[in-house]
């Protein structure tokens, strides 16, 4: 699959609506997320950024519209297609990160046991890879999430996502909780994970910080559909309310002035 601008998509939603009861969530919403990107979701508290997510996922039951994941739609998919997709994404979800009775080894090899078939001295290998890999120190494979920092949790949470090293990571909420310097270093580690694994990032967010600095792509949530798609200098010369106050509010300024001063590229139309 590959969209107008003849990049490879990885994830095409066409029309897609989701009601609970009688309570409309998304209405007709498109979407197109491309190979190797970082898409950034924003979008009011309440707007169905956690529902679409989840909706991609199948775990969410839509009423109308298709959506396709690496050209297959998981809807309507075999359980053998489904298993296949299955184990080309990882997920770190808004709540409930980690397994609070299993150490982070463990955590890190409940996507393993569910999907691969690997001797436990493989599994016990491949997990602390993936601790290494999000930086943590090795001790961390033997601790509870109890035991762990909000960072530590999240960078946990990320390497069980990446357990099957997927072909894209969808990310809710990945920084929230965390101080800007720990939520910096993730932004820079997962644009670390994008460069050398050629990961596919699908990221929801509140925070300004990592749109501006780590999301390839950005897409607005509002009017229960995908308001507004693509770069940052887009989101800056759109007219809408949200979408204004939100990118051109006064955190927005700080960010793009932070960003003047650092001598990085100005994105076109801010301020
Ligand atoms: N399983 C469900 N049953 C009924 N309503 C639901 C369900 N899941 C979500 N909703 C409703 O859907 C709407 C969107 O919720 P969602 O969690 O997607 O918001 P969000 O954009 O992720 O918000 P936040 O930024 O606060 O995480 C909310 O009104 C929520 O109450
Ligand atoms: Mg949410």
């Amino acid at each position: 699959m590959v969209d107008q601008a003849g990049k490879d998509v990885i994830i095409k939603a066409r029309g897609v609506s989701v009601q609970f009861g009688a309570k409309k969530i998304l209405e007709n919403l498109d979407l197109d997320v491309r190979r190797g990107e970082i898409m950034g979701f924003v979008g009011p508290s309440g707007a169905g950024k956690s529902v679409l997510l989840r909706t991609i996922l199948g775990l969410n039951k839509k009423q109308a519209g298709t959506i396709e994941v690496f050209g297959i739609d998981y809807e309507k998919a075999s359980d053998r297609e489904r298993l296949a997709v299955e184990r080309r994404w990882g997920v770190l979800f808004q709540h409930g990160a980690l397994f609070s009775s299993l150490t982070v080894l463990e955590n890190i090899q409940v996507p393993m046991r569910e999907y691969l078939t690997l001797s436990p001295k493989l599994m016990d290998e491949l997990a602390r890879l993936k601790i290494d890999l999000v930086g943590l120190a090795p001790d961390a494979a033997d601790k509870y999430p109890s035991e762990l920092s909000g960072g530590m949790i999240k960078r946990a949470a990320l390497a069980r996502a990446l357990a099957l090293d997927p072909d894209i990571v969808f990310l809710d909420e990945p920084t929230s909780g965390l101080d800007p310097i720990g939520a910096a270093d993730f932004d820079e580690l997962i644009m670390t994970l994008r460069d050398t694994l050629g990961l596919s990032v699908y990221m929801v967010t509140h925070d300004l910080d990592s749109l501006f600095q780590a999301c390839d792509r950005i897409a607005v949530l509002g009017d229960r559909k995908v308001l507004v798609e693509g770069p940052l200098s887009k989101m800056l010369d759109y007219d809408h309310p949200w979408v204004k106050s939100y990118f051109h509010g006064k955190r927005a300024r700080t960010v793009v002035l932070d960003d003047d001063a650092a001598g990085r590229p100005r994105p076109n139309g801010a301020g």
